[in-house]
């Protein structure tokens, strides 16, 4: 049989001559099936990687290369070539951008679709069709050790930044959204039964892949875990029930790699249509059984025509003129990573410094110093996070040092100390005009658990190690204008030294130009603008039981903001909080109508002037909560936001747009989604601190 050469990562004989129909694809996909034979329709269902030698190659140098699936030359229909993320593409050596926790703090879904067509133009130019690294699974414990890889706690916003993702990186390639669903925690991943009501798995762990799946997402993956008793790979409740004829997915499963599915049958009859990344439980296992009778050859069809459609809706996507070595870390997507970077971080505190009448501390006059004392070892590492399956590797990293000597003039002495010798660093700090310390974690405190050898995995403690908390004691005592810079996949708990410090930034993972952003946002040629895409609280205690080798544990509806909300914990940073070097007011909500039926929409104003002296940027947003609800409800819930460009003095009308499907509660009874006649309360402000909200109500009619 003649075969057919391809050129990878490309589409080869599936690329149309003119744009194709949905109908006309389809036609296409069970026009190529049907000259199929079931040994090459059950190929198109898993991975083409060598069981050992691709065991080995992935030991050694992780997804380098794309990992091909279900390539068939006879017919020359190219294979589907996985590259991950999420923090840029795994492959070769391509922009590491700040960690998705970092771009959730953005709370700027242009600029994340951006991300995500920088991420699709270096993945096609390297030979890939698939992006394995829309990861949007909701941040219920920060000690999860892969919080890095998602966008915070909180269903709405998940949803929002993820459908970004997929809108950029869909101009040029498929995207793969995970891990379907509640995989949550790291160590216990392969074995955990979440135990889950169905209304908080509609809620609040299933509303973020629904909204992938709406902006047309071609992939999703299964997650390792089980739910209610079942791994998720091989649940028809999950795959096939909810996702693919409740919501109408018509793309493809892929499994999460190796252990995501344990038995032939229960996955093909689960949902299941390609297995990853090697042949183990498919290929001539389940021909097998389809041979006997056991499996209906009509699932293997139904998981080839899935597949079918989105190769061939993949052929006629992309900008070929963009792809290329030059598109690889090109100075537009270097200029990028750091603009995200700069707008991830997060101004947590900023006051004066000691007890005269000074401004905050924050930005530094380069023109008012002579002498820096820069602390910790972490100031000179290469911190891009996780070192995991998610490890992009850069050509290079900007350490925080690098970045702060950058900008910096050379008339200005900056001293360096890795604060191992607290009263060293201390010694040195009591004679700079200000000390910067560096702190957090690394790859070794949080990250993929990979069992052998054993690494990463859930974080031990949620605070800053014993010795940094000392160190930044020390070094305030010595020098009052001190600023600590965190480093960090989530919340980090800072009670024991916050209040001995005037300035607090959280840089999370920021990425190959995470020095450069530090340095520009510390010494002001960056008004920062992030906030916290997850409650910062003040106890351990205030969080949801979490236990990194637990065999079974219990989901709810509440975590993050909406478990601090209820039990009237307050944080030490609330969610969608971080300061900025200016200041913005709030005034004139309104509605544009006060009561709307079940099926309508309202639009909510509210005017936002610039009342300090910087150009800045804000996000707002638009919280509901629930007067006398018939079901328990939280106290309030993140439905919107937005972020406006505001010059000194300059006021803006901002306007969201509530649906009254948005009201929704999941109802156990009925199991369908109801919205309440009744009185609402609708939130408006600069983080969900009761203090900063502006409130207005709605009715809902019949
Ligand atoms: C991870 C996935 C990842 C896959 C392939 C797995 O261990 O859980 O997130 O996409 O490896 O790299």
């Amino acid at each position: 049989m003649k075969k057919v050469k391809m050129v990878p990562g490309e589409w080869g004989i599936l690329k149309p001559s003119k744009p194709l129909s949905k109908r006309r694809i389809d036609e296409k996909a069970r026009d190529l099936m049907s000259q199929m034979s079931l040994a090459e329709k059950i190929h198109q269902m898993s991975g083409d990687i060598p069981l050992v030698l691709g065991t080995i190659e992935m030991q050694l140098a992780y997804n380098r290369r794309p990992y091909p699936a279900g390539e068939n030359t006879r017919l020359g229909i190219p294979g589907i070539r996985f590259s991950d993320g999420p923090r840029g593409v795994v492959m070769y050596n391509s922009t590491c951008f700040p960690v998705t926790m970092a771009r959730g703090a953005t709370w700027d879904t242009d600029l994340e679709e951006r991300v995500g067509d920088a991420i699709g133009v270096e993945a096609r130019s390297q030979g890939a069709n698939f992006f394995g690294g829309v990861c949007i699974n909701l941040l219920r414990h920060p000690a999860w050790g892969r919080a890095q890889e998602t966008y915070g706690e909180d269903p709405f916003q998940l949803g929002e930044m993820g459908a970004a993702l997929v809108r950029g990186v869909q101009r040029h390639i498929m995207a793969c959204v995970k891990h379907f669903a509640t995989n949550s925690m790291e160590n216990a991943r392969f074995k955990v039964d979440v135990r889950i009501s169905e209304r908080a798995l509609r809620e609040i762990y299933l509303p973020h892949f629904k909204r992938c799946i709406d902006e047309g997402a071609a992939s999703v993956m299964s997650a390792y875990n089980k739910v209610n008793g079942e791994y998720c790979g091989h649940s028809r409740h999950l795959l096939r029930d909810i996702l693919k004829n409740e919501w109408g997915f018509d793309g493809f499963v892929i499994s999460d790699f190796l252990l995501g599915i344990r038995k032939t049958i229960d996955a093909v009859e689960g949902g299941m249509d390609i297995e990853m990344p090697f042949t183990w439980h498919f290929g001539k296992k389940l021909y097998k059984q389809v041979k006997c009778g056991r499996v209906n050859e009509a699932l293997i069809d139904d998981a080839v025509l899935r597949i079918l459609r989105q190769k061939i809706r993949f052929a006629q996507t992309g900008e070929p003129d963009r792809y290329g070595k030059h598109a690889v870390v090109c100075d537009a997507h270097k200029k990028l990573a750091r603009e995200v970077a700069q707008k991830s971080i997060v101004l947590l505190k900023n006051e004066q410094a000691g007890k005269n009448r000074n401004p905050p501390l924050l930005p530094i006059d380069p023109l008012k110093i002579s002498k820096i004392a820069v602390i910790g070892r972490l100031a000179i590492a290469k911190n891009i996070g996780d070192s995991g399956s998610s490890m992009v590797r850069p050509p290079y990293v900007v350490t925080p040092l690098e970045g702060i000597r950058g900008v910096l003039e050379s008339n200005i002495k900056i001293t360096y100390n890795n604060g191992k010798n607290i009263q060293s660093a201390a010694k040195q700090a009591g004679t700079a005009d200000i000390a910067i310390i560096i702190a957090g974690y690394t790859h070794r405190h949080e990250g993929e658990y990979i069992p052998i050898p054993p690494k990463g995995g859930d974080r031990e403690f949620l605070s800053l190690r014993a010795h940094d908390e000392k160190l930044i004691g020390q070094v305030a005592s010595k020098n009052p204008k001190t600023v600590v810079v965190m480093i960090g996949g989530s919340a980090i708990i800072t009670e024991n030294w916050r209040r001995k410090v005037p300035s607090i930034l959280m840089a999370w993972y920021p990425g190959m130009e995470g020095g450069h952003a530090i340095a520009d946002i510390l010494f002001g040629k960056v008004n920062p603008s992030g906030k916290l895409p997850c409650v910062f609280p003040k106890s351990e205690k205030h969080l949801p039981f979490f236990d990194k080798k637990a065999k079974s544990i219990e989901y709810g509806l509440y975590h993050g903001y909406r478990l601090l909300d209820r039990n009237d914990h307050k944080p030490a940073f609330p969610f969608g909080f971080g300061l900025s070097y200016t200041t913005f007011e709030y005034a004139n909500i309104g509605l544009d109508k006060s009561e709307i039926g079940v099926d309508d929409e309202v639009r909510i104003r509210v005017d936002i002037t610039n009342t300090g002296n910087y150009t800045g940027e804000e996000v707002t947003q638009l919280y509901v909560g629930y007067e006398n609800p018939s079901v328990e409800r939280p106290v309030k819930e993140l439905k919107g936001f937005t972020k406006t460009w505001l010059n000194p003095a300059d006021t803006k009308q901002i306007e969201f747009v509530l649906t009254s499907d948005q009201l929704a509660y999941y109802c156990k009874d009925r199991l369908s989604w109801v919205v309440e006649q009744g009185l609402y309360r609708l939130f408006v402000g600069p983080s969900s601190r009761p203090e900063d909200l502006l409130e207005t109500q709605l009715r809902i009619t019949d």
